[in-house]
């Protein structure tokens, strides 16, 4: 039997590791999911089949809850509030690996207690509860519970240093007593470990939350890597790396996508003052050109190239299935459209590619910045739907802009520039976006969807 689940678990992890590689591309993207779906079914029917005695009962109300809660959450849940649903499924990993620690120090490793079982009970506990209090912080920002602001304050730094610094005092105790601290000494390590959750979130604006929430899964995965060691299940090890490594690339890639160091997003505060009032405030006065769905309709309607570049605004007006009708009406007119997706357009990972997916946007479409860039120049029309920071020229030539050297779509370079937003206000960024003030860009102002449904009308009257 032992063998056979042995090669049910290799089986699994090869379908968890190929499933991931199918997500490099929108197009394999379902089959991937489907793929780790299926290893996942695998691994958690070898689990049962090794058998569990007495705590069957307790494990089927465990499924019964957590599948009936999680289909219901994955039915509701909007597209635009993923990022919170992420946050607290990972908060949920994190609090369980921490959970497993616990149980195993005071059930099973109780009596037989070595120092490489001692360092993984004490680590996964540390890293599986900061990750779980870093997550609710980050669901209840970006939920709007709480503030979404960076919460700061004078010394914060050297408190949370404090609070670190006496977790790994208990740390170090835990590991050369092989675990025979006191209970409130183990209550004080989880609870310091709680604690420093919520402080390391708090002081991070609500629009850096994927960062950190990609980050904090990272932390997930490691902790609960670690509690492989500890029930001794390769599989978890296995499991825990793949996260770990995905979510440390992941949260690497997204810092360089901002052309902001991992440092600047977690301990810079961005945002806390200036950008987001400028936001609030509406921006300063600009001097643009406002334009009507009827003028840029013929502008379309007689281009022989129009890209689409989607951002946050377009998720917000869930826009996405407006825009691939108005698109269907200039392909039937002989227009060739292209979407040119930034990799950090929306406040996800993947945010625009998921919502053009859903609305049945060809994924040949569909340009990475580096292959949009070249075809700008060539474009009659750069259609920009919500988008702003990721097309701000500013990151390309004002030294002091907050955003300088973030890389960006070149709509610039476009015969034509048309923005849909609903006003002059900023973006996350918080700064004002010289691309409108320029001779070739017109405005045309309202909610995304209602303003490609005009434009759509209008094509077709032509
Ligand atoms: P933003 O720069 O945030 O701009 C979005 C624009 O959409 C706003 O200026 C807003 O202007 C407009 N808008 C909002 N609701 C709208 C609606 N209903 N109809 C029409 N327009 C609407 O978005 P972006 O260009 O996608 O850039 C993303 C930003 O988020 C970047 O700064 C990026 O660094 C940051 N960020 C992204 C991620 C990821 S992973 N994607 C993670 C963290 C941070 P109005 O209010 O005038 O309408």
């Amino acid at each position: 039997m032992s063998v056979a689940i042995d090669l049910a678990n290799l089986v699994a992890i090869a379908l968890f590791i190929y499933g991931l590689h199918e997500l490099n591309s929108p197009a394999t993207a379902r089959r991937g999911n489907r793929l780790a779906m299926a290893g996942m079914a695998i691994a958690l029917a070898g689990i049962l089949i090794q058998g569990h005695g007495a705590g069957w009962p307790a494990i089927a109300l465990g499924i019964a809850i957590g599948g009936i809660v999680g289909i219901y959450a994955a039915v509701k849940v909007k597209m635009t509030a993923m990022p919170q649903m992420v946050a607290l499924y990972n908060g949920a990993g994190g609090g369980a690996a921490a959970l497993i620690s616990t149980v195993e120090h005071y059930v099973a490793h109780g009596s037989a207690m070595n120092d490489v079982i001692a360092v993984s009970l004490v680590l996964s506990a540390i890293i599986g509860a900061v990750s779980f209090a870093g997550s609710i912080i980050a669901f209840l920002k970006l939920q709007e519970v709480m503030t979404g602001r960076p919460v700061t304050y004078p010394g914060q730094q050297v408190v949370n240093g404090a609070v670190l610094f006496c977790i790994l005092g208990l740390a170090v105790w835990f590991v050369v007593t092989l675990g025979a601290l006191p209970a409130w000494g183990y209550a004080a390590l989880l609870l310091g470990a709680l604690v420093l959750g919520v402080l390391f979130v708090l002081p991070i604006g609500g629009a850096d939350m994927p960062v950190v929430i990609s980050l904090l899964n990272s932390f997930t995965g490691v902790a609960v890597a670690i509690t492989g060691f500890e029930i001794d299940s390769t599989l978890l090890i296995i499991c825990g790396a793949l996260v770990g490594a995905s979510g440390t690339i992941l949260t690497v890639a997204m810092s360089r996508a901002m052309n902001r160091p991992l440092t600047n997003v977690l301990f810079g505060a961005f945002g806390a003052q200036g950008g987001l009032e400028v936001a609030a405030a509406g921006g300063g006065p600009q001097q643009v050109r406002s334009t009507s769905a009827d003028d840029v309709a013929v502008m379309l309607a007689y281009a022989n190239k129009v890209i689409v570049v989607p951002g946050y605004g377009m998720a917000v007006a869930q826009a996405q299935h407006s825009v691939k009708a108005l698109a269907d009406q200039l392909e039937k007119r002989g227009v060739k459209v292209l979407y040119a997706i930034h990799p950090v357009a929306g406040r996800m990972p993947g945010h625009m590619n998921v919502l053009l997916a859903e609305a049945n946007v060809p994924y040949n479409q569909l340009l990475d910045m580096e292959d949009a860039n070249p075809e700008f120049p060539t474009a009659d029309v750069a259609l920009v739907i919500g988008a702003n920071d990721v097309t701000n020229p500013a990151a390309r030539n004002v030294p002091s802009s907050p955003i300088y050297g973030m890389p960006i779509l070149d709509v610039d370079k476009a015969a034509n520039v048309v923005v849909l937003k609903r006003s002059m206000r900023s973006g996350f960024a918080g700064i004002e976006n010289p691309l409108y003030e320029m001779p070739n860009a017109s405005m045309l102002f309202g909610d995304a969807k209602a303003s490609v449904d005009a434009l759509t009308a209008a094509v077709k009257a032509l």
